[in-house]
């Protein structure tokens, strides 16, 4: 099967790509830098220009993928939301949504799955409220965004595309993205709960985000919005405190509210909207998490790398 991601050289591209190579796929990624040096598996994909203004060129790129994964956007917590910052955020999103539409629309044949990312920040501050992919979106900046992202790339369901919906917690994995940036602090001592610790922090294993998306791309009724985030969502706190218990250290310094907002300006909703979101969609499918509990992704995670095979001279 031939997979073409765009956006693949991030860090859920990355991963997909060396898991859909490891079964035998065909993996293109599209990017803008193709000669930028690569590591790992991704060596081993081919390295195609994304050409938004061109959607004939892309379209040519799309003529043999069964599936394309859509995982393009600039990244959210690379510093303030400054009006431009939030024009970049939203045109890397949506613009390039409608770009992929359009090289679709012209490809011959077309693809038969589209996997669509976007995230959980869709649904808003929901407080306690449970969270399942039936409910409302929110109202602010990073949910109208949301809002829009998903309906860039709608309109290939008329082609007879099927088309996922990714809604995405955060992600856990030691290679990048928030879980590092949430070690730091813990690390030198200095971490604690984000606000009042009490918002619901979905969260997933980087192994069930790429087991998730494989498992969509394969069902022929997966169709719209997934929830992917472990079923045991935690609250900040919560995070917190395991993270500092594998660390040894103590997690005792809460960051007040205000001084995230003080420092961030609006982009302190990411770490301080409250979202008790459940993968419903998923589960009901029957994809079974290979991490439901943080304990479960944490030993995961925090364990120590395999010891390397001693080479024995005769
Ligand atoms: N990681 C998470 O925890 C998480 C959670 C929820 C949702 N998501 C969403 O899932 C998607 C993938 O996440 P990720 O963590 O893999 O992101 P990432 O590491 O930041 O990678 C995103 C990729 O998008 C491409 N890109 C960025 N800005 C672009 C632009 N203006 N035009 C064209 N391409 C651009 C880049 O590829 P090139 O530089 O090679 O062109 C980059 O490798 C993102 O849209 C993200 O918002 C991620």
């Amino acid at each position: 099967m031939h997979v073409v991601i765009a956006g693949g050289t991030g860090l859920i591209g990355r991963a997909l790509a060396a898991a859909c190579l490891a079964r035998g796929d065909t993996v293109s990624v599209l990017t803008r830098r193709p000669d930028a040096p690569v590591k790992g598996a991704l060596r081993r994909a081919a390295k195609v220009l994304w050409t938004p203004n061109d959607p004939n060129a892309l379209a040519r790129h799309l003529r043999t993928a069964e599936v394309v994964v859509n995982l393009i956007g600039e990244n959210l917590a690379a510093g303030r939301w400054t009006a431009a910052r939030k024009r970049a955020l939203y045109a890397s999103r949506v613009e390039s949504g409608r770009a992929l539409t359009a090289a679709i629309r012209l490809a011959q044949p077309r693809p038969k799955v589209l996997l669509q990312a976007s995230a959980v920040g869709y649904y808003g501050d929901r407080g306690d409220a449970l969270v399942g992919e039936d409910t409302p979106p929110g109202d602010d900046f990073l949910a109208r965004l949301c809002v829009d992202w998903e309906a860039s790339t709608a309109p290939v369901e008329a082609l007879g595309v099927r088309r996922v919906v990714l809604r995405t917690g955060v992600v856990l994995t030691r290679e990048g993205g928030a879980l590092p940036r949430l070690l730091l602090p813990v690390r030198l001592g200095v971490g604690g709960p984000l606000g009042s610790g009490r918002q619901w922090m979905p969260w997933i294993h980087m192994e069930d985000e790429v087991g998730a998306m494989l498992f969509l791309m394969a069902h022929d009724e997966a169709t719209g919005p997934f929830n992917l985030t472990a079923p045991q969502p935690v609250t900040n706190a919560q995070l917190v405190r395991a993270l500092a218990q594998r660390l040894h250290r103590p997690a005792f310094l809460p960051v007040p509210a205000f001084a995230l907002r003080l420092l961030l300006g609006e982009m302190s909703t990411v770490l301080l909207a409250s979202q008790r979101v459940l993968p419903n969609r998923l589960l009901s499918l029957g994809y079974a998490f290979r991490y439901p509990t943080l304990d479960a992704a944490l030993d995961a995670l925090f364990a120590p790398p395999p010891a390397a095979t001693t080479r024995m001279t005769p």
